[in-house]
């Protein structure tokens, strides 16, 4: 697949098929996540990659519960916001948010990156993109999730059986599956409403108003 491609259709595929992924697509995507780079190249990471129902299911549980606990406080409104201004683009999200926490039982793979010695979290965003990328390229869908870690972090270690005392916290849970929509270039306002020119507020002279890859 054209890189370019990858990167313009990465995007949060929630809804996914319960289709087991094979294992050599697996490995793949497990390889191309631990070749990223990492700070000083310390690779204080460990993958967790689970596709045992039981233990799905488990997480599935914590999913909900932390999914509800989102919307309660920091997502509190934001439904009726988006809802009184005509915001389609959020409506959108957060029925498909609603989607995967509804079925995330069903979700065939989910890998929880977890680090340590590392302040601030950081240190894995390259691995998980690697991730995610690799699996785009092979046809697998993935979305990035944080609610697990921000509200359920000691549960998750628990089911997973992590060694929290050795300094390893939970990053993420990627979840992974066959689509069952289809891929299309993320919408997002364009780079010159959101890009500088040397300093802070000043636009830059040109504007890209479609993206520079598409269908
Ligand atoms: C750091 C981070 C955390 C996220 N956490 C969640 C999450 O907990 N649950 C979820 O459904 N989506 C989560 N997302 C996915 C975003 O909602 C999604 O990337 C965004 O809406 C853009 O969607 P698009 O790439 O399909 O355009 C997260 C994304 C990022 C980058």
């Amino acid at each position: 697949m054209d890189t370019f491609e990858a990167l313009y259709t990465t995007r949060a595929m929630r809804r996914v098929k319960p289709d087991p992924i094979p294992e050599d697509v697996v490995k793949q995507m497990l390889d191309a996540a631990i070749r990223a780079p990492s700070p000083g190249n310390t690779q204080q990471w460990r993958l967790v990659a689970v596709s045992d129902r039981a233990v799905v299911g488990e997480l599935a549980g914590l999913y909900k519960r932390s999914w509800d606990e989102l919307q309660r406080t920091f997502y509190s409104g934001v439904r009726e916001a988006a809802e009184a201004r005509g915001d389609d683009i959020t409506r959108r999200v957060m029925s498909s948010a609603d989607w995967l926490a509804a079925n995330f039982d069903q979700v065939p793979l989910v890998v929880l990156p977890f680090i340590r010695n590392d302040p601030d979290g950081s240190g894995i965003y390259p691995a998980v993109w690697n991730l995610m990328l690799a699996a785009r390229a092979q046809g697998v869908g993935t979305t990035l999730t944080t609610v697990l870690n921000h509200f359920a972090a000691d549960d998750v270690n628990e089911v997973l059986g992590v060694p929290a005392d050795k300094g390893w916290r939970n990053a993420a849970a990627i979840t992974c599956g066959y689509p069952l929509g289809k891929w299309g270039v993320a919408e997002r306002p364009p780079v010159e409403q959101v890009v500088f020119a040397d300093r802070w507020g000043e636009a830059p002279e040109w504007s890209v108003p479609e993206p520079l890859w598409s269908y």
